[in-house]
């Protein structure tokens, strides 16, 4: 038997590059970095290694560090002082992330994301405005329209502050088509929206939450965040954001649901943002440690493998080593 067709042919070291199909690029990449408000010295996450809580006065030192990489875009998170039912630290003009922001902005060249929403910042750690008795009632959970004018409110908060891309992250009913018209009629019609279009009930958050202390105090976000068993729903949760003006089209988390990437992929023109998360890192890492992966190696082969699917940028908590190593 002598085959005729050789897919091997291709596999030669002098070949692969010309006919490979993916790159990787740092230009490609978006650096998660949490800023704290309640700390004055930088304090590791552990369940994210390498990864800090940084204070305010230290953001500019964390993105110059980022930059040193060659990772140009940042997204930023806050850890507020004080937390409240509304989450108005989410939206103060002295807030954690504003004054992170107007440092970042006024002193590098970084490309600088905020994450808008009010988990991080409300004190049962919703991500919005619940319902009066929602602690013994688990039916009840985020009002929906109230928390629309507050995520608003926290946009332009960011915008104000410099932020040069908004990404909501609350999965609240109309929240997109909300912010595009604060942010017009505050004179900030050239800031894009990121949109966390599919953003799934993931068990995958499970370190974030520590790192941001946004863990709901009682509760899950089954209710407003997709049910795992949903793929076509997420089409229509994009389809609501395309009509209401979103920049960038995002899927959360990356790797299980990569069907979820591509099929965005397929149908829409608009950029496809993935976001790798903190328990995607988190699992690579412990299994490296135990010596039963090669990090470097899982590490790429899965942002390679998201960008396969379909997403044109990629935010990772790699973003800094792998950017390093291209
Ligand atoms: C909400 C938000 C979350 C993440 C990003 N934005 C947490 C959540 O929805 O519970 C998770 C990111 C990650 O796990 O890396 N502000």
């Amino acid at each position: 038997m002598q085959p005729t067709r050789r897919p091997r042919r291709l596999r030669t070291d002098g070949v692969r590059g010309l006919v490979s199909e993916t790159a990787l690029s740092p230009a490609d990449l978006i650096a998660p970095i949490f800023v704290d408000a309640t700390t004055d010295e930088r304090v590791p996450i552990e369940t994210m290694p390498g990864h800090e809580r940084v204070p305010v006065e230290a953001a500019v030192d964390r993105v110059e560090e980022v930059l040193a990489t060659g990772v140009e875009a940042v997204i930023v998170f806050g850890v507020p002082e004080a937390k409240d039912e509304r989450g108005s630290r989410a939206w103060a003009t002295d807030g954690v992330v504003q004054r992170a922001v107007r440092s970042i902005t006024d002193e590098t060249d970084a490309y600088v994301i905020t994450d808008v929403c009010l988990c991080e910042y409300t004190s049962h750690g919703h991500c919005g405005i619940v319902e009066d008795g929602a602690a013994d009632d688990p039916t009840l959970t985020v009002r929906n329209d109230p928390t629309l004018e507050l995520l608003s409110k926290t946009a332009v908060s960011h915008a104000r502050a410099g932020a040069d891309m908004v990404a909501p992250s609350s999965m609240t009913d109309g929240m997109v088509g909300a912010i595009r018209e604060a942010l017009d009629d505050d004179g900030f019609s050239d800031v894009p929206i990121m949109s966390y279009a599919a953003k799934y009930e993931s068990a995958f958050y499970g370190p974030f939450r520590d790192a941001a202390d946004g863990a709901p105090a009682f509760g899950d976000r089954r209710h407003y965040q997709m049910d795992p068993a949903n793929g076509r729903e997420a089409m229509r949760e994009v389809a609501l954001d395309v009509e209401q003006g979103a920049d960038v089209l995002m899927v959360k988390p990356a790797l299980p649901y990569l069907d979820i990437v591509s099929a965005i992929r397929r149908e829409y023109d608009h950029p496809v943002a993935a976001y790798n998360v903190s328990g995607e890192y988190a699992m690579l890492h412990a299994a490296s440690e135990k010596g039963w992966l090669d990090l470097d190696a899982v590490a790429r082969e899965s942002l390679l493998s998201i960008k396969r699917a379909g997403a044109d940028l990629i935010l990772t908590y790699f973003a800094e080593d792998i950017a390093q190593r291209l």
